[in-house]
């Protein structure tokens, strides 16, 4: 493959300019009103999987949003690599903390700024970039299918009945991933865990409607702060989580694990620089890679209720609520934990309240094993282009299928992210660097090639 840093440097506009006409198309999975650009991005998918020599791709209806599905068979005896994406994005709020506007994909400073720069439209291009020049230049070693949804940032919903109906359609011998982060631009690393998820929204109300704070003051319980104090009480002291149950099917790490993990480059001053934290937290005991790659966490994403307008209202609100969720570790169930949640939170409701617990999307955690020829086939890959052997590193993110394609077509992931934590992902001015994006196509070939070889 001589000739591919050639052919990416020759190409990149192209690739960039083709890639922005998909980053365009605001694909927010989790608003309503935006069904018709999730097909505008399906339908951009297909057509550009075609131009570039798949054989078949076609939209395929879910219950939700779109799939697309593509191949390219060259030779059923061959091995089969399925390529894993998703279309959708965040939702780009809040417009005005944008340099520039999050649908008009801009390059700065050697990096590309938009939502889905990096997640996931542009490191999923990466892989349609590496297609293209191994069919063009003729050196595809094996057959490729590509599943790209649009249901990630909403928990996958519709996937697991998706992955059930076409289990033969989807039948490959691995799964390949750029979804995820690398530890740093010349410190390779590939992503061996995901953490789970169980995402809840809480509803505490009090009187039947909002009363004058002055009359009913001190005499009634407050949802709000009876909501404030639930929550206080979801962790002690040591930042550990009350929820009786909790940690039950936790799985702990032998010392020779976390000793291995540590070896793992981390640089403290750089992560709470990079956010202007002063102090890092976390549960007593753990370091902060620990804390985001083997241990679960519990947090509050928004909390709302009473008079929040400008100006001063004086009132004691009838409601208050607030999303809370919990990353979870391999093992733990989303469904158990949703369930032990649900106790706990109403245990611990005083009498003057009424408590709604609901459970809004969940998934379970991911273990890669590294002694698997898919496993030394990336490292080899990563070590081609990067001259270095890349580090197995466990990520605090989530994506829930991965764990559903284990458990319904029982294949591994080989979790292969080009992307950086400091991308601002999910954030205003999420941005992803030219150098990962051209990496990103330099090193993907090689692990066809080497994952090719290595079955024969
Ligand atoms: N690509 C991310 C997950 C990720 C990012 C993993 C960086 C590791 C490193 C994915 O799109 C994502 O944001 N997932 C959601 C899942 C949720 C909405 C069900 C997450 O982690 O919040
Ligand atoms: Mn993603
Ligand atoms: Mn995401």
């Amino acid at each position: 493959m001589h000739d591919l840093k050639k052919y990416i440097e020759e190409n990149q506009d192209r690739f960039l300019e083709e890639l922005f006409e998909l980053i365009r198309i605001p694909s927010v999975s989790s608003k309503e009103d935006h069904k018709e650009h999730m097909y505008a991005a399906a339908e951009w998918i297909k057509e550009k999987l075609l131009k570039e020599g798949a054989d078949l791709a076609e939209v395929m209806e879910t219950e939700g949003h779109p799939v697309v599905y593509g191949e390219k068979i060259l030779d059923t005896s061959l091995p089969t690599v399925l390529i894993y994406g998703h279309y959708d994005v965040q939702p780009a709020e809040p417009f005005d903390l944008w340099k520039s506007p999050p649908f008009e994909p801009e390059v700065r400073d050697g990096r590309i700024y938009a939502r889905g720069a990096n997640d996931d439209k542009g490191q999923m291009f990466m892989h349609f970039k590496a297609f293209e020049y191994m069919l063009k230049t003729n050196q595809l070693p094996c057959n490729v299918k590509f599943m790209i949804e649009g249901e990630e940032e909403i928990g996958s919903p519709s996937l697991e009945n998706f992955c059930k109906a076409h289990k033969e359609k989807l039948s490959a011998d691995v799964i390949l991933v750029s979804d995820t982060s690398m530890l740093s631009p010349d410190t390779p690393s590939i992503t061996t865990g995901l953490r789970g998820l169980a995402y809840m929204e809480v509803e505490v109300t009090g009187p039947s409607h909002d009363l004058h704070s002055g009359l009913y003051g001190g005499a009634v319980d407050n949802p709000l702060n009876v909501l404030c104090e639930m929550i206080a009480k979801l962790r002690d002291e040591n930042n550990h989580i009350t929820i009786p149950g909790f940690y039950d099917d936790v799985e702990e790490l032998s010392k020779e694990e976390r000793e291995e993990m540590a070896r793992a480059p981390f640089d403290l001053e750089a992560f709470k620089k990079g956010i202007n934290i002063k102090k890092e937290a976390g549960e007593k005991g753990y370091s902060t890679a620990e804390r985001t790659g083997i241990r679960p966490s519990l947090d509050v994403n928004g909390i709302w209720g009473g008079y929040t307008e400008p100006g001063a209202k004086t009132i004691l609100p009838s409601k208050a609520s607030a999303k809370i969720s919990m990353r979870l570790v391999p093992h733990q169930e989303s469904k158990k934990v949703e369930q032990l949640f649900k106790d706990y939170f109403e245990s611990i409701a005083p009498e003057s309240v009424k408590v709604k617990v609901e459970f809004l999307h969940g998934g379970e955690g991911y273990v890669s094993p590294t002694d698997t020829v898919a496993y030394q086939a990336a490292s080899k890959a990563f070590e081609t282009t990067y001259g270095i052997k890349p580090i197995p590193v466990r990520s605090g993110g989530s994506i829930p299928i991965i764990s559903l394609f284990e458990k319904v077509l029982g294949l591994k992931s080989i979790l292969m992210g080009f992307g950086l934590d400091s991308d601002a992902i999910h954030s205003p001015n999420e941005n992803y660097s030219l150098e990962q994006f051209r990496k990103g196509i330099e090193t993907i070939p090689y692990f066809y090639k080497y994952f090719t070889e290595m079955q024969k």
